[in-house]
Parts: C-alpha cells; structure tokens; sequence
C-alpha cells in the first residue's frame, strides 16, 4: 500500500509533526529535556535563542497593536520599535545560516533518518523567509508614513502587525518542530559524539 502522506509538510497550515520526522521524540518527550545530561550549552544556548525569537515576536507584533490604538505617541513608538525589529530580522538571518551551513550537516550525517526532517526544516527557512520579507515590507512603509504623515498611522501600523503576526506564527511553528527533531537526538546522542557545542 502506498504512503498516502506528502514526503515533505509545508509550514504554512502545519499543526503536527508526525512520527517520521520526530522519531526519537517519542523516547526524549519535552518533560525530560530540561535537566537531561546530554543537554549542553550548545543546546540549551540553542533553545535560549529560539524562546528569544518567540519574545521578539510577541512584544513587536503587541507594539504595532499598541501604535493602531494610539496607546503610544509615534515617535516613542519608533525609538523602542526599529532597533529591536532590526536585531530580530537580523537574527532570524543569522541563525538560519548557522544552522544550514554549520548544525544541519553535521546532525544529517549522524543519523541517516534525520535526512527527512533536515529537509523539512530548510524547506520552513524558505519559507520563514518568504514571510520575513512580507513583514520587512510592512515595517518599512509604516515608517515611511510616520516620518511623513502622522495621522495615517492606524493602518499602516495594522499591516505592520499583521506582517509581524504571519511572521511569528510560521517561526513559532518551524521552532517547535525543530527542537522536536533536533534536541532528541541531541539528548540520545550527546553534543561531543555529534560534533556539535
Ligand atoms: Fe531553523
Ligand atoms: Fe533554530
């Protein structure tokens, strides 16, 4: 019989993970990573960034919202705002080139399943990708109008927020499911025997 599922699962509309990309979760579930011995530095500095990628999201897209109320004047607005969405974009970047040129090989060769689950997560980085540049798009032309007319900022800040929301809403997807291919075969495994930390 075949296989009635896709090989691979977009990101967008994604709600599970099944077993065949997270196939040791089932033997390292989440109430066991935290204090696990094979969970290092690198991984927990790992999981660090990503909860730091969740906060980013969540205060960013908050912020925009705050901005459509009038809840905050426009120009304390921007000081708070275009440093921080700056340094989250920046390090969406960064983080995703790290892992695909540096942590994707080396945890591929380890473990010939992990094949599968590497290419669902690149395939989510194209994507994460796609959706960071609909939200920088956003972020620009809410500053072009609150440089240049005050009084038009409700929409704007809306589809600023809408931007940041879709953002969020994929990487929050992507972040989960990479730690749940990821940090089981961290834990079953160890970071020195995989080359990573
Ligand atoms: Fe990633
Ligand atoms: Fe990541």
């Amino acid at each position: 019989m075949s296989n009635t599922f896709p090989d691979t699962l977009p990101l967008i509309g994604r709600t599970a993970l099944p077993v065949r990309f997270a196939f040791l979760l089932a033997d390292y579930p989440r109430a066991v990573w935290e204090g696990h011995p094979n969970n290092g530095q690198w991984c927990q500095f790992w999981l660090q960034r990503h909860q730091m990628f969740r906060d980013f999201s969540e205060a960013l897209t908050d912020g925009c919202t705050q901005l459509a109320d009038a809840n905050v004047e426009a120009a304390a607005f921007q000081e708070w705002f275009v440093p921080r969405v700056n340094f989250y974009f920046g390090e969406i970047d960064t983080h995703h080139k790290v892992e695909e040129y540096h942590y994707f090989p080396a945890l591929a060769q380890a473990d010939a399943r992990m094949a599968r689950g590497i290419e669902l997560l690149e395939g989510d980085h194209r994507t994460v990708h796609d959706l960071l540049l609909a939200a920088h798009q956003a972020v620009v032309a809410l500053g072009t109008v609150i440089r240049g007319a005050p009084a038009e900022i409700a929409g704007p800040a809306l589809r600023a927020r809408d931007g940041l929301a879709a953002l969020g809403s994929g990487l929050g997807r992507h972040l989960d499911d990479e730690e749940d291919i990821v940090v089981p075969l961290i834990l079953d495994r160890s970071e020195p025997v995989l080359g990573i930390g």
